[in-house]
């Protein structure tokens, strides 16, 4: 869990300076990904010299410091694999390059202790003969180093990475007359790893070039030049000549080659160099262009708005200023299409603008975010939802033997808040399931099942793996997902984008109430063809309709919660939040917010369960936030206030505006009423709002809590 970036620039004279800005500001957008550490590795002196390497523990700033003072990390220089010590001499960075070819990597450890021996980029040897960053776990590590180290290589990191940068250089060892070009060397080791990866490679044999990589975490490439691009089959043979693309306007579809480029097994007439070029200028002649690499578009969208997302086993091959794509292996399952995409998103979206924190940032987007996710497809005058990607599924979801919901951490949660509307409505059995203990007991699944992934990220790799799990056994798969190109929102059958922007802060906010409002839309879409459903319907549409200005509501309460805040909870240990039906979910995401950002122990209870367990913690020094907004459950989280008051617990109650029958030695935190099934989007504002201030008077860093990261592609 990890970011990647590479750069690569052709026939523009860059200093090394600018690349190491580049990669640093490239890297400081990814780190929501990772901030155990971050590295860059950028060109030697002379083609083929070794590469220079910068590694910090901590975040890109320190790296930046790093870079500052010039002076790279030396590799490592023991074994046959790392003979000569490198470069540890203060370098020149006003060089300037015509060409060049560079990596970066903000890290997430997995594998080894945060550190600089474990930081990326990682390398085969002393001379850096090949070098690599990657996301992703290699599953196969060991069993790979154990045959490595028999064969008399070294190893200095504790890291899975480390094994794959060796293996490159066994595999160029071992064929003496080194015929592999870059392509094939990566092909031949790739095919021998299993688990997931992102991978960006270089090598002092092949200067001027990158090979990139995926399987199962995300990669992505923008292109960034001025000249028109040609488009054409890249360096295969095809099979047929029909099979090429042709693209009228822009030229800006990518064709990938239906079967690989390995000089052996492809049928068909070879293409000729000349059209083998991916991007060719309309002279023939090589122009001035730039590629950046990344595991998302947030990390280049600065640059260039024109990206092309890289599939499953998909392999670039970057050199010459011309990017060529080849595949693993045949598969004729998956497209052979690849599409420059304009990216939608502006820099503007992923900056902090007035605010100190993306966290508070996107809590306080949330009237506009909940508007985007309706926008279109929510018609107020005619009270109806329309949601075009489930539209031609509709008959298969309500004919659908159950509704399952798969998701992890907060979008787990927007599942729980949405499925007693869902029960409601649809008259479907409804089962929510957090993804890894879905894969742990697998989950018994059928092809009459209707599957729905939720994601903010599209990247999570246990609701990934839960999702290719049903899809295999035949179920309809359906994504609820904020990240447009993400694996999520490709690979599932069809699906809602929640259009809530970019969430940069680690701990999901925008996302969540964006997701509920989604599922809330999903379930009336559902359900229109109940007559007996329809004022149910209607009310809950004219509910959304007000929720934006409601939200916005709470959100001018922060100065109270702030000091709220400071006064009640800053210097306890423990926090229980209770409600029950509707509100459970939002217990649970008040909790993890608290516990995730401000470090401090919160558990969220179904008021319910309080006599069985929960009422033995209740003491006078412990806060408890009950969640008592009026619904039809009102009465009986009044009857749990009850109990905890009786017991001389300290009560913070959120309750309705009118509402006079609370306590009076109660501390209360009214908010707006709005139909029993979307008070959990107003519900949880203040518990939002709660759990900022408390993390800003803890001293953390809001965006960045430890040991987290923002998308979690490991299992
Ligand atoms: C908590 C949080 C996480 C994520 C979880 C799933 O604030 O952000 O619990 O919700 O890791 O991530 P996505 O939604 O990207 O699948």
């Amino acid at each position: 869990m990890c970011g990647i970036f590479g750069y690569c620039s052709f026939l523009i004279e860059k200093d090394r300076k600018y690349v190491c800005d580049v990669l640093c500001n490239g890297l400081a957008r990814l780190e929501y990904r990772g901030y155990d550490s971050a590295g860059i590795g950028i060109d030697g002196d002379t083609p083929g010299s070794p590469m220079l390497l910068f590694k910090e523990v901590g975040k890109v700033a320190a790296l930046r410091k790093h870079i500052a003072e010039a002076v790279p990390y030396p590799p490592p220089s023991d074994g046959p694999n790392g003979a000569v010590n490198g470069n540890s001499a203060k370098v020149d960075m006003s060089k300037v390059f015509l060409s060049q070819t560079s990596m970066a990597h903000t890290r997430w450890a997995t594998h080894g202790v945060p550190s600089p021996l474990n930081c990326h980029p990682h390398v085969s040897d002393a001379l850096t003969e090949f070098s690599m960053v990657h996301n992703g776990i290699i599953t196969n590590y060991k069993e790979l180093k154990v045959v490595l180290l028999k064969r008399g290589y070294t190893f200095h990191t504790d890291t899975d990475t480390e094994a794959v940068a060796v293996l490159c250089k066994y595999v160029w060892d071992s064929q003496p007359a080194k015929r592999l070009n870059f392509t094939e060397l990566v092909k031949t080791v790739i095919k021998e790893l299993e688990g997931s990866f992102a991978f960006v490679f270089k090598s002092t044999h092949f200067p001027d070039e990158i090979v990139a990589a995926r399987r199962g975490s995300p990669l992505l490439i923008g292109v960034k030049t001025d000249r028109k691009l040609k488009v054409d089959f890249v360096d295969v043979e095809l099979p047929t000549n029909e099979d090429r693309v042709n693209d009228a306007d822009a030229n800006a579809l990518l064709a990938v080659p239906s079967a690989v480029s390995d000089g052996r097994s492809a049928a068909g007439p070879k293409l000729r160099r000349s059209q083998s070029r991916a991007f060719l200028s309309e002279d023939g002649m090589p122009q001035p262009i730039e590629f950046f690499v990344a595991s998302d578009a947030s990390a280049v969208v600065e640059h260039t708005k024109r990206v092309l997302y890289l599939e499953d086993d998909d392999i670039a091959h970057i050199a010459e200023g011309e990017l060529h794509i080849h595949r693993l292996r045949r598969d004729d399952t998956v497209s052979s299409v690849r599409a420059i995409e304009h990216l939608e998103i502006e820099l503007a979206e992923i900056m902090k603008g007035q605010y100190d924190h993306f966290m508070q940032k996107e809590i306080y987007e949330q009237p506009e975010s909940v508007v985007n996710t309706m926008r279109g497809r929510v018609n107020f005058d005619s009270r109806a939802v329309m949601l075009g990607g489930l539209k031609a599924y509709l008959p298969v979801i309500r004919r659908g033997r159950r509704l399952l919901f798969v998701a992890c951490g907060t979008s787990f949660h927007s599942c729980i808040a949405a499925r007693p509307v869902f029960e409601e409505l649809t008259d479907i059995p409804v089962a929510v399931e957090l993804a890894s203990d879905f894969l742990d007991r697998r989950t018994p699944v059928f092809r009459d099942d209707v599957a729905i992934f939720v994601s903010q990220s599209g990247e999570t790799a246990d609701t990934i793996l839960a999702m290719r799990y049903c899809l295999e056994r035949g179920a309809l798969c359906l994504g609820v997902v904020n990240a447009v190109g993400s694996t999520l929102s490709r690979e599932t059958h069809s699906g809602v984008h929640i259009n809530a922007g970019p969430e940069i802060g680690v701990a999901s906010t925008k996302a969540y109430t964006s997701q509920y409002v989604a599922l809330v839309m999903i379930a009336v879409q559902l359900s229109d063809d109940s007559i007996s459903k329809t004022a149910r319907r209607q009310q809950i549409i004219d509910g959304l309709h007000d929720i934006p200005a409601q939200i916005r509501k709470v959100l001018a309460m922060d100065k109270a919660l702030q000091q709220l805040a400071k006064d009640m909870l800053a210097k306890e240990k423990s926090l229980l939040i209770m409600g029950r039906g509707y509100q459970y979910a939002t217990c649970l995401e008040g909790a993890l917010k608290i516990k995730e950002v401000s470090y401090m122990h919160s558990e969220g209870i179904l008021a319910g369960e309080l006599k069985h367990g929960p009422l033995a913690l209740v003491d006078e020094h412990l806060p408890v936030i009950f969640i008592m907004t009026r619904d039809s459950l009102y009465p009986k989280v009044q009857s749990a206030l009850a109990q905890v008051t009786a017991r001389k617990g300290r009560p913070i109650i959120i309750c309705n505006e009118d509402d006079d029958n609370v306590p009076n030695n109660a501390k209360v935190i009214r908010v707006p009423q709005t139909v029993d099934c979307l008070q959990g989007l107003i519900n949880v504002i203040p518990l939002q709002l709660l759990s900022y201030h408390l993390a800003i008077m803890n001293g953390v860093d809001v965006d960045f809590p430890r040991n987290l990261a923002k998308s979690v592609t490991t299992e």
